[in-house]
């Protein structure tokens, strides 16, 4: 984000605490079926989770030629590589013969990738370079016709994007008009992960990126953690296309009507929370960003992983380490809260968003629109 922009939210948040308001918009509602049904959730996988750009891993986990990650996209296994050349490429994680998951391991380094079950070969270009007695079995097929299923992918802003949608027309460019400048702000390939949890919570994906985007919770949720760290109900956000950057001030924030405006730095009173839809969150603290991945597996079922970045430089992982289990600490108040809107939401009509809430209005709004169109 440049200077100007930094300054002008600083000014908005401190004008708005200063007349005892919120960021307010109108107050809507939400199906709460969106957060229960079954065909609600198979039409979001098909139409977001198996069409857009997703964050599949960050690229300090393909440090070096060989290296290989496994992730989860839309409910299918992808297999990320790093070839020889130093190119990074994403395939489908299933064998062509049968569709045995090629690669159980979750990350590692390797050239040569070899099925558990009839051992076909793949190298980490995808070619098949092996398969044992196939000219006897399969007399009419050509090796070179049978490399791993590839899938689009991209690597920006330090995150290696898989699309599983080969037709898929958005090229990352398009998909991140107006927010670019901002990530690339953020200096994420300098980055290393310093930390990383994995978690599996009963909750519908939605209600738990909804849990960052509004700031109306925290002195309630986070009462005995963050909460009185930060400015009660008060937070602001802005929409770049379908992504969306909030920004939740910290108490601290009022301290700055009293310096110096060239001495102001967002980052140092406010926590930044970029939604790279669909599911992705970067939350962006003092000196680290907290990635936060979300995996739809159900409508009632989502896995999150949490990962701290940091600087290459400076504080050891100790640091890290104990930044990151205050994170997860506060994040698990979230996600508890996820686990109880969702046992009774099959009972429920509607979800209501407040005026201060309009962050969650907008996010669903561009789910809606995306999933509903044809
Ligand atoms: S399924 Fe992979 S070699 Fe048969
Ligand atoms: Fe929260």
């Amino acid at each position: 984000m440049d200077r100007q922009t930094e300054l002008a939210l600083i000014d908005e948040l401190l004008a708005l605490k200063a007349s005892m308001s919120a960021f307010l918009e109108d107050s809507t509602t939400n199906p709460a079926d969106h957060y229960a049904s079954p065909g609600r959730f198979e039409a979001e996988q098909t139409k977001l989770f198996r069409q857009l750009p997703i964050a599949a891993a960050h690229i300090s986990e393909l440090p070096k030629e060989g290296s290989f990650v496994r992730q989860d996209v839309g409910g299918l296994p992808i297999l990320i590589t790093r070839d020889k050349s130093g190119a990074v490429h994403a395939f489908l994680n299933a064998c062509r013969h049968r569709g045995t998951r090629l690669v159980e391991e979750m990350s590692g380094c390797k050239h040569r990738f070899s099925c558990p079950y009839h051992a076909w070969t793949y190298a980490s270009t995808g070619e098949l370079i092996g398969a044992p007695h196939f000219d006897e079995g399969f007399p009419h097929l050509d090796k070179a016709d049978l490399g791993l299923q590839r899938l689009p992918c991209a690597v920006q802003f330090g995150f290696v994007w898989v699309s599983l949608s080969k037709d898929n027309a958005l090229t990352n460019d398009q998909w991140f008009e107006g927010i670019a400048d901002n990530l690339d702000a953020l200096d994420l390939p300098k980055m290393r992960i310093a930390a990383k949890d994995k978690v599996i919570r009963h909750a519908n994906w939605k209600t738990l990126v909804e849990g960052g985007i509004e700031a109306y919770h925290f002195r309630v949720v986070h009462r005995k953690t963050i909460g009185p760290h930060f400015e009660n109900n008060l937070s602001s956000y802005r929409s770049f296309g379908p992504h969306m950057r909030a920004v939740l001030p910290r108490t601290s924030m009022a301290t700055l009507t009293e310096a110096a405006r060239d001495t102001w730095h967002l980052r140092d009173h406010a926590n930044i929370l970029y939604t790279l839809f669909p599911s992705s969150q970067l939350l962006v603290m003092q000196d680290h960003i907290v990635w936060i991945r979300l995996n739809p597996l159900a409508a009632d079922k989502s896995a999150l992983q949490i990962t701290t970045l940091a600087p290459t430089h400076g504080e050891q992982d100790a640091h890290w380490k104990r930044n990151h289990d205050i994170t997860m600490t506060t994040l698990d108040e979230d996600f508890t809260i996820g686990e109880s809107i969702q046992s009774s939401v099959a009972g429920q009509s509607t979800m209501m968003f407040g005026r201060f809430e309009g962050a969650l209005a907008q996010f669903n709004r561009t789910v809606n629109q995306m999933v509903e169109q044809e």
